[in-house]
Order: C-alpha cells, then structure tokens, then sequence
C-alpha cells in the first residue's frame, strides 16, 4: 500500500516547494494530489494559461520521486467562468441560485459548464497527461458534497424533461406509471414537467425518485466526459475519484463503472459527530470513531472499482463538524494500517501543511501553519516503516457479502413512512453485526454477481426484480431486510403485496406495516423491535416464524428493525449454515484477514485482551492487549 498527501503549491511561497518535496520523501510518502482546487491560477482570465507555476511545482515534486495525482479543478469554477455564464450555478430546493464565494457552485446539467468541464480537463490533461511523474487523476472533487447533487435550475428543468422523454417516450406512459390520475396531476406532454421542488405538499414519489435518479445519471455523465478526455490524452494512468462518507444522493456504482479506483475521503470523527449516532455513542468514541466508520466505507467502496483508496486521511481535529476533538495520538497510524487491512491502494492525507487563511484555517494537516510538525507527522513516519515491513498482502475472499444499492436509499428515503427507518443506518446495522463475528465482508452492487459467497445479507431492496436477479438466485443463507420488494415498477405497491417476486425464495406475504415512535415497541414472536414492524403471512406449511424472522430453509426474512441482539442471533446462525468460522471478538474490537495476516483493532475507551484470538500465533505488529488505539497484526 503506498502513502500520499494532499499538496496545495498554490498556497505557498515557491521558495517552500522543495523542502516540502524532500521531507515528503524522507517521512516515506510515495504520492502527492495536487491541483484539485487550482483553476483560477490555471487560467486567471478566459483563455489565459499560466502553466509556469504548475509546471515549476510538478517538477519540484518530480525532482524528488513522488508520483504525483493531478486533479481536474471542476470543483472551483473561477468568477470569471460565473460572471460569463451566471446561469451555470446550482439552484437549491427553495429555488435560491447558489452563490460564487465558496466551491461547488455549478449545475451538473448546464451545458454550457459541461462545455467547460471538458475544456479545462482537456487543457490540463493536454499539458500533463504524458508527464512521466503523473501517475493517476482524480476528476473533480467530492461530486455532492455541500448538498450539490440536485439543482433544480432551468437547465436541470430541460435535462429532466429529455431524461423523461426518453425513458417513457411517451407521456401517456409516464402518467400511468407515476399514477399521476391521483390528485390531478396528470401532463399532457413532457415539456410541462417541473423539478419537484416547491410543490404545495409532498411532490409525487414517482416524480421525486425519477428525479434523484435524473440528478444521479447527471454526476456519472459529468465524470465519464471527464474520464473519457483523460484516457484519451493520458494513456496508462489511474482515474480516480474521491467520493464522501455516509453519502448516497448518486449512485456511485455507476460512477465507479468509468474509474479505476474508488477514492474515498476518511473523516472518522466528523463523520461520528455528524450522523445518527446516539450521544453516548458519541461521547464514547469521540477520539477514537466508532468502531465500523471507516472499514464500511474501505470494503463500500472496494465494491465501486477495481481498486480503491483513501484519498483523504483526516490527520487531526477537522473543522466542519459541530464539535471537532482531536484523535488521540496514535489513532493516525492506527486508522492507516487499518484501510491497509482492507486492501487499500493508497492513504493520502489531507492536508501536507494547516493552512493559515480562508476556510479551513481550523483543520489539521501533517505540519502546522508555521510549518513545525503536528501530532500525525510522527505516526506517518512510523506506520510508514511498519507498512513496508509487512510487504505485500494479497486480498483474502470474504465469506459475506452485503448488497448495497444506491437506490433502495433513495426510494426508502422518499416514503419512509417513520422518520426513523434509514437505509443507510439499516445498511451500518447488518454491516456492524456481521464484523462482530470476525468476518469480512463485500459490500457489492445489487447487480453483483453473489456466485462465491458463503452468506449474504440484503438490508432492504425495495424495487421488486424484473428478469433475473443475483438476489434471487443466490442459493445460500440469504437474510432478506424490511421493505424488500415492496415497491413496483417506477414507485407502486407490488404486486401481491411485498415482498414481491422474492416470494419465488419465501412464500410469504406482508399485510401490514408500521412505523414506531421512540420508546414504543413491538414484540414479534418474543422478539422486541423498535421503529419498524411488519405483519406477515405465512403463504405455506415451509415458513416458520423466529422471533422478527421469516424463514423458508436458507432464505430468511426480517419483520422489523432489528436491534443488535437480532442481527448478531441470526448471523451466526447463518454462518453456522454455511459452515462459515466466526470469532468471539469483544466490544470495541474488529478484526479483518488480509494476505497472510490478521489485523485487529480495538477502539473501546478500556483494554481488550484479545490472546484468545491470537492463539499461538506469531505477533508482528503490537501484542495481545489492545488499549484503546493499538493495533495488533499476526500471522494467520
Ligand atoms: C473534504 C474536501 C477537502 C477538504 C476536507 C476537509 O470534504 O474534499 O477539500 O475540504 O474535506 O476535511
């Protein structure tokens, strides 16, 4: 696995450049991303380049040996760009244009920015693409972050309305499937089509989802010109993406089709401080992150491409979440070797130095503004050598497999019936209770094939199939979520009710759902749930009830949400089915198997002693209790 950092040659005095080359080096780095942000120094006017500095700074780190990730600057179009085209920015949900003055202003669907996306990918891949030091390219930055997938513009307006057309044809058909007869809605042709935003009351649910879907088709077209220009001018170099934690407004499946390593941005504490994690959950593992934050992310992301990496390490306190403590020392080192444990291709810190102006004068980077070294600079030093000396591992086969789909979230997300039932949480749950057991685990697309997989968990696939399904044909303990196969073509209830055509695995049918406050609950065979509850139909004699689980043979179906102790039940009794070893692993620990290694981590506030799983083997990095940042990697 090799390390990089994250370089802004634009924010410093040239006269730094090759100091920070060198120690970049010296502290065992091997790659550096530049210029994601760089555009208004790339070409401060129309049509004006200033190559000289990007040239000077790129042979500068050449000089050294670094391998160097060069970025399109599509995340920051400069104000000229704007003030030529001020149509070309986002609109927001309220119909409010979105501002110059920050970053991601643009609308995916303007063509006129489209146009320039490609012209700036060209110029720059024009200049740099054969450059011996560039090895790779990241293509924008973060697609969606700072709520920038949807737009709900003019030029989103005209891009729907030619999306619809072609996926109806005609709007005869588009009324039927929408059910547009309720409430009146119906069209008499495409060009009468809003976003829909701005309706009275909720906007049709079929509308709303053809519109995520619409906005997600527009990220993956925005990056496959991006891509395309890139393979064309830079022959032989990786194509990379940095996508977000905890995000699922595109779908990044298909985006993955057009990369060849999934770029990820690892956050942990802001990520923990963020999400739904309750307060104690918070407080616990403040300095630390809960225990499956980034290990989701590292095997969610394995699944998008054929590599994937960790383009952004956070190296200390961020300044984006409503609190931002610091990780305790050690937990840098720790959170590397961890994604080394996931098989990552490349940790790369954000950022080489703090900066000391404009919006992130509040986060960390390897070096402080003054450029003495900050906490993680010593761990990068040492989680440098212990990395080459564990050498190469090779992919070990999970037994797991998760089906993640980016689709469920949207459509579990528009109706969701209860404030409470999330997707993605639903998704972390079954991820958590499986790494509880000492597994590793796939989190693959739907359309994966499963063939190879001991066990397979489906947190929810509410789109019932069409034609052949890997989900339907999978043949091993399969454990069906809530909602599965609830929903028909476009967005409608299923045919003969849920779970659809997942009744060819379990004839049952769900009669009745229902959405729990806080605090209230309902016990399904002796089984508790909280926040969701399914009243289900056995259709015959071979389905047995099991607390909140439906069960046909190996395929079993979950009634409710599940608490903790559900998952971990039926997870080990799946794994027990399919012959798969588990691990009694204590709380706060995780443990992952990669080349001939075992990798454990514990991130629990109190020591675990985890000699019971370390056996006789041989220790190579650490020893068999854990505090709260150790790492230990045996052989095994
Ligand atoms: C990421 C982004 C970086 C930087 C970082 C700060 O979301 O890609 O440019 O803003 O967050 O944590």
């Amino acid at each position: 696995m090799n390390l990089g950092v994250c370089y802004y040659p634009e924010h410093w005095p040239e006269a730094m450049w090759a100091n920070d080359a060198r120690r970049m080096r010296e502290l065992g780095l091997s790659h550096v991303r530049i210029a994601e942000f760089a555009w208004s120094r790339i070409e401060p006017e129309e049509g004006r380049f200033d190559w000289d500095w990007l040239d000077r700074a790129v042979e500068v780190l050449a000089a050294e040996g670094l391998k160097i990730i060069m970025c399109t600057p599509t995340a920051t179009p400069p104000k000229w760009l704007v003030d030529r085209m001020p149509d070309m920015v986002a609109v927001d949900r309220h119909g409010r244009p979105r501002k110059f003055g920050s970053r991601r202003h643009y609308c995916f669907s303007h063509k006129g920015y489209r146009a320039e996306s490609q012209r700036i990918t060209r110029a720059v891949a024009g200049r740099y693409g054969k450059h011996p030091a560039v090895v790779a390219w990241q293509t924008d930055n973060e697609y969606g972050c700072h709520d920038t997938v949807l737009s709900y513009s003019d030029a989103a307006a005209d891009g729907f309305r030619a999306w619809l057309a072609g996926r109806y044809e005609d709007v005869d058909a588009l009324n039927r499937a929408w059910g547009n007869v309720f409430w009146s809605m119906e069209y008499r042709s495409f060009g009468e089509i809003d976003p829909p935003n701005l309706t009275v009351t909720e906007a049709n649910p079929a509308h709303v989802l053809d519109y995520r879907h619409f906005g997600s088709d527009q990220v993956a077209a925005f990056d496959r010109e991006q891509t395309d220009i890139l393979r064309a001018l830079s022959p032989g170099r990786e194509i990379m993406h940095n996508f977000m934690g905890f995000f699922t407004e595109f779908d990044h499946h298909e985006v993955g089709r057009a990369l060849d390593v999934a770029g990820w941005d690892s956050y942990p504490l802001g990520f923990l401080e963020q999400f739904w994690f309750d307060e104690d959950t918070k407080s616990r593992f403040a300095q630390t992150g809960e225990p499956d934050i980034a290990a989701f992310h590292h095997d969610l992301y394995r699944g998008c491409a054929p590599k994937w990496a960790v383009l952004e390490q956070q190296p200390g306190p961020v300044n984006w979440a409503r609190y931002n403590p610091a990780p305790l020392p050690g937990m840098v080192r720790k959170w590397t070797l961890e994604a080394w444990a996931h098989g990552a291709d490349l940790v790369s810190y954000f950022r080489w130095r703090q900066a000391p102006f404009a919006q992130e004068q509040m986060h960390a980077g390897l070096r402080r503004p003054d450029d003495s070294e900050a906490d993680a600079y010593a761990e990068v030093q040492q989680v440098a050598a212990e990395l080459d000396a564990l050498g190469e591992a090779e992919a070990v086969e999970a037994p797991a497999a998760l089906v993640f789909s980016y689709q469920a979230a949207w459509m579990l997300d528009i109706q969701r019936q209860g404030t409470s039932f999330s997707y993605l949480e639903l998704a972390y749950a079954m991820y958590g209770a499986l790494r509880r057991l000492g597994l590793n685990v796939d989190i693959v697309s739907e359309h994966a094939p499963l063939d190879g997989y001991r066990m397979v968990a489906v947190p929810s696939l509410p789109r019932d199939p069409v034609g052949e399904h890997p989900v339907l044909a999978f043949d091993g303990p399969l454990l069906l979520g809530p909602r599965t196969g609830s929903k028909g073509p476009v967005f409608s209830v299923a045919d003969g009710l849920p779970p659809g055509r997942f009744r060819e695995r379990i004839p049952i049918r769900v009669n009745k759902v229902e959405s729990l406050r806080p605090g209230t609950t309902r016990t399904l065979d002796g089984d508790v749930v909280v926040r969701w509850a399914e009243d289900v139909e056995a259709l015959d004699e071979r389905v047995l009830q099991e607390g909140a689980v439906w069960r046909a043979g190996a395929v079993r179906y979950l009634a409710g949400w599940p608490t903790d102790a559900i998952l971990d039940r039926v997870f080990a009794a799946m794994a027990a089915e399919a012959g798969v070893e588990t691990l009694a692993v204590p709380e706060g620990v995780r443990v992952r198997r990669h080349g001939g290694y075992v990798f454990a981590s514990n991130v629990a506030p109190e020591e675990r002693d985890v000699s019971a799983l370390v056996g006789d083997a041989e220790l190579v990095i650490g020893g068999a209790v854990l505090g709260p940042v150790d790492v230990a990697v045996w052989r095994g």
